[in-house]
């Protein structure tokens, strides 16, 4: 019996002692995570209320977060602040407050936050790539190289535009074998596109059809679609999660599947290369590699190689597809606006002859056409996030050094013909779609080359229609990274 008492009392006691600990436990975490949370400058953008440890994340669709940015928009104006876990974010919001942070204020907003999330295929702090790469002497080295290496292999000369025009050569046969009936030109679209960057990048093509392509397309699509919702920002914002074994390989499958792609092709390379015959951008890199020291201080090692030439294959490839796939949607449901294209083509180029990027000064109409398919279409909703380099202001409030969104383009929807009637009559010769500043998309020539020969050289040779049995398409987005078109049939007529 005396023993049974003794054992309540160390029972209670204990119990007493797990209470305070577990109190203090509780009391020390809130503080904990409200000093992390606490923001002590004023001036900083409003926001909608912060939850413990969660932060603001319950208010977002990481799934559509652009969504969610046009609702808190109206509720705190163009520049309002989030909080992902403990991480302070800032969404800028439309043009005007884009352009102002972008272009006026270009070095403060020129950083791009880490991302814990791509370690598992090798990005760090020795190897970032271009696209998620610290503002600095590495990524400017890195970037500078890319432009003139893809200079040289073409970018901006007419090796590459024949190479371009050759491609939509390829490519009209390709959807002429569709013999006018009902087919999903995704596939042929985006093999267009993937072969002038893939050859440029790797020195290979795929043929129209190609399973292999079509494995590395669907692995692509996936890849991209691990990155959007809620766990992954979870894993970048909590990276210790990351360390628990099989998490990154679980979630990041697809990711880790595309580089195993990248690393084959790779090895190829590197079992082949000869320093006086340079074939192609991954040639160039490793000769690079080659010179040392001082080009290892610039960023020129293995991992770099791996992450900077899928940098350029994954945002050459899918966007400017995804803008010419959003391109011929429209051109199904607006019929009219097909013909005036059409009209135009027929008169500044002939119905034989290849469009050249000469013929884009005289064709004010396409032009327009392509630039309102890049606002509409709006396929990098929230672009990529940046991070402030230091402290600075905008528009009277005060940024300290945090994770910025910015999505320039979220204006009211206005209808397609009403808004390329209105800058035909303006003249817009080209396009200003993919962000300015220091950060600006490297591609951009490029992508102006291929929308214009892809999509003059298809409408030269084919009338797009919707097939008589189909619904009518749906127009709103299907967001993973990038927002692309829903899936749809066409049919091509030939002319
Ligand atoms: C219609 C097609 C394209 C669209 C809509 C597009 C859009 C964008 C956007 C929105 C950014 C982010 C800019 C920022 O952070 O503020 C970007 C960056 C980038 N783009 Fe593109 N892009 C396109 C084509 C291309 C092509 C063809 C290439 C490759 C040759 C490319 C390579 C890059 C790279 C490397 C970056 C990162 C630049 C850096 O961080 O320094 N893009 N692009």
């Amino acid at each position: 019996m005396a023993l049974f008492l003794w054992l309540g009392s160390q029972l209670s006691s204990c119990w007493s002692s797990f209470s305070i600990l577990g109190v203090f436990l509780t009391v020390f975490t809130l503080l904990f995570d409200f000093m992390k949370r606490r923001r002590k400058w004023s001036r900083y953008p409003p926001g909608p209320v912060s939850l413990p440890f969660i932060g603001t994340m319950l208010c977002i669709d990481f799934h559509n977060p652009h969504h969610s940015f046009k609702q808190l928009r109206k509720t705190f104006g163009n520049i309002f602040s989030l909080q992902n876990c403990w991480t302070n974010v800032v969404v800028l919001n439309g043009y005007k407050t884009v352009k102002e942070a972008l272009v006026h204020r270009s070095e403060d907003f020129a950083d791009r936050p880490y991302l814990p999330m791509y370690e598992h295929v090798g990005y760090g702090d020795k190897s970032e790539g271009i696209i998620a790469a610290k503002y600095g002497h590495v990524w400017k080295e890195l970037r500078r190289f890319a432009l003139s290496t893809l200079r040289n292999f073409g970018m901006g000369k007419r090796s590459l535009e024949e190479r371009v025009t050759e491609e939509a050569r390829f490519l009209c046969a390709a959807v002429n074998a569709e013999e006018g009936h009902p087919f999903d030109l995704r596939f042929l679209v985006n093999n267009a596109v993937c072969n002038v960057i893939y050859t440029t990048i790797y020195g290979e093509r795929f043929d129209y059809g190609d399973e292999t392509f079509k494995k590395l397309l669907h692995l692509f699509e996936n890849s991209l679609r691990e990155e959007t919702g809620f766990l992954p920002q979870l894993l970048n914002v909590v990276p210790i999660l990351l360390r628990i074994p099989g998490v990154p390989q679980n979630v990041f499958r697809k990711q880790k599947a595309f580089m195993d792609f990248i690393d084959v092709l790779i090895d190829k390379h590197m079992k082949t290369w000869n320093p006086d015959d340079i074939r192609d951008f991954t040639d160039a890199f490793l000769k690079e590699m080659e010179k040392g020291e001082e080009a290892e201080k610039s960023g020129f090692n293995y991992n770099n190689l791996r992450l900077v030439t899928a940098d350029l294959f994954s945002a050459g490839s899918d966007t400017t597809a995804i803008t010419l796939r959003w391109a011929l949607l429209y051109m199904i449901l607006h019929p009219e606006i097909q013909s005036k294209v059409q009209a135009e083509i027929d008169k500044v180029i002939g119905k034989e002859q290849s469009p050249t990027m000469k013929d884009q000064v005289n064709m004010h109409y396409t032009n327009a056409v392509i630039h309102e398919t890049q606002r509409m279409g709006d396929i990098a909703p929230v672009g990529l996030p940046h991070m402030t380099y230091r402290d600075t202001e905008l528009q009277g409030f005060f940024i300290p050094k945090v994770t910025v969104w910015v999505t320039p383009h979220n204006s009211a929807a206005v209808h397609l013909q009403t808004q390329v009637e209105s800058l035909v009559s303006t003249e817009v010769g080209h396009f200003e779609m993919l962000n300015p500043g220091r950060r600006a998309c490297l591609g951009e020539q490029l992508a102006r080359m291929e929308l214009f020969i892809f999509f003059t050289t298809l409408l030269q040779k084919f009338t797009f229609v919707l097939p008589k049995d189909q619904p009518r398409p749906r127009e709103d987005g299907r967001f993973a990274l990038t927002s692309s078109p829903h899936p749809f049939l066409v049919q091509a007529i030939p002319r």
